[in-house]
């Protein structure tokens, strides 16, 4: 395999380190703005040179973004050059283009790192749904916030110090906003609902909320009470009726959520005959993620490419509901459905997620979490 590297930040040095121990592959060009001198390998700053290079039968991207990443790989699919990528972002915005194009175009594509960092959950998922109707796919899908909220909770870190940490070892996206306010989840929830359901969500549909607002008085009242705060991601598919959201979601001690600590995360699929299975690791770092990468070279070496079926784009109903805690701003919508005070902050009454994320936009400074289900 001769591969066209596209990037060279934290993810695609640790992918041109792996792949340089091995004899299956190689990286013939870097694409990178920085300048930079590697032994072996061509450095440009221009995609055509590895667009017109014909010994190049595969694009790894890992610069991350929409533009120009979605409009290289595209470019590479036309060219019939295979593509690995990393890049949630852009698979989550462009399903409905990459998957048809590469099978048009008989070339094969993997994502595989996309969601979940160093774990194999999407390449498994792809396995379950060869013989198994999944009903729910979600969970811990964020390094950075678990990180936050595990340092937040057992060391006592503010939020932003806890943020700063994060940044320092590498797992923050280089906005954090996409990290604390969910976007990264979102993106993550996207990929694993189309690939476990077969369709195609209409992502503008999905509520998101993140940790942005969580302080250290929230976290003291949730240890007070067993609990712990994690940023989960939610896809269901029940008969037909599709449901999909982001929140912050509280856990009693016990539940394999609660104990997940750092950056890792927790990704669950409920499959008709398996049941539950739950998938542990890494989400985020240079070697996880590089890991992950070199997976699917090695997997399209064997011609294994693309997550498939795509399918039909889908509304979702999230008329699901949770009590909720919220603290921050209060009107009459808040006042009518509280069912009890903690030290001041509401726990709702059962209300669905859609009229409380309706609520939470109209009052963005305002922290609210999912309890735990009696
Ligand atoms: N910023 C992401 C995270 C990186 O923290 O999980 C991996 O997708």
């Amino acid at each position: 395999m001769r591969i066209g590297l596209l990037g060279f930040g934290t993810v695609g040095r640790g992918v041109y380190e792996l792949i340089s121990q091995r004899t299956d592959m190689k990286v013939k060009w870097v694409l990178c703005r920085r300048e930079l001198t590697l032994r072996d390998t061509k450095v440009t700053h221009d995609f055509q040179d590895i667009l017109k290079d014909d010994t190049i039968d595969t694009v790894i991207e890992v610069m991350g973004g929409l533009h120009p990443a979605y409009d290289y790989v595209r470019q590479a699919i036309l060219a019939g050059k295979n593509v690995v990528t990393a890049n949630k972002a852009m698979v989550a915005a462009f399903y409905d283009q990459l998957l048809p194009l590469a099978e048009e175009k008989d070339v094969l594509f993997r994502c595989t790192a996309s969601v979940g960092g160093g774990i194999g959950w999407l390449s498994e998922l792809e396995r379950v749904r060869r013989i198994e109707t999944v009903s729910r796919v979600g969970g811990i899908m964020n390094g950075t916030c678990n990180y936050i909220l595990d340092h937040m909770t057992r060391r006592g870190l503010s939020y932003g110090d806890a943020l700063r940490q994060a940044q320092e070892l590498g797992y923050a996206e280089a906005d954090p906003s996409s990290d604390v306010d969910g976007i990264d989840t979102w993106h993550k929830l996207v990929i694993s609902a189309n690939v476990a359901f077969g369709v195609s969500l209409n992502r503008e549909q999905i509520p998101v909320a993140g940790i942005r607002h969580i302080a250290a008085e929230d976290v003291a009242r949730f240890t007070a009470r067993g609990l712990t705060c994690k940023l989960i991601a939610t896809a269901k598919n029940q008969g037909g009726s599709f449901s999909a959201y982001v929140q912050p979601t509280l856990y009693p001690a016990g539940e394999p959520e609660a104990a997940v600590p750092a950056n890792f995360n927790l990704i669950t699929l409920e499959g008709n005959t398996s049941g539950r299975q739950s998938f542990f690791g890494q989400g985020a770092g240079r070697y996880p993620t590089a890991y992950n990468v070199v997976q699917d070279c090695v997997d399209l070496i064997g011609g294994t490419g693309f997550y498939g079926p795509w399918g039909q784009k889908v509304s979702l109903t999230n008329e699901e509901t949770y009590s909720y805690y919220v603290r921050g701003d209060t009107d009459s919508w808040l006042e009518a459905n509280t069912k009890e005070l903690w030290d001041g902050a509401v726990i709702t009454k059962p209300v669905s997620v859609t009229n409380l994320h309706t609520w939470l936009r109209e009052h963005p400074c305002t922290f609210a979490a999912a309890m735990p289900k009696a």
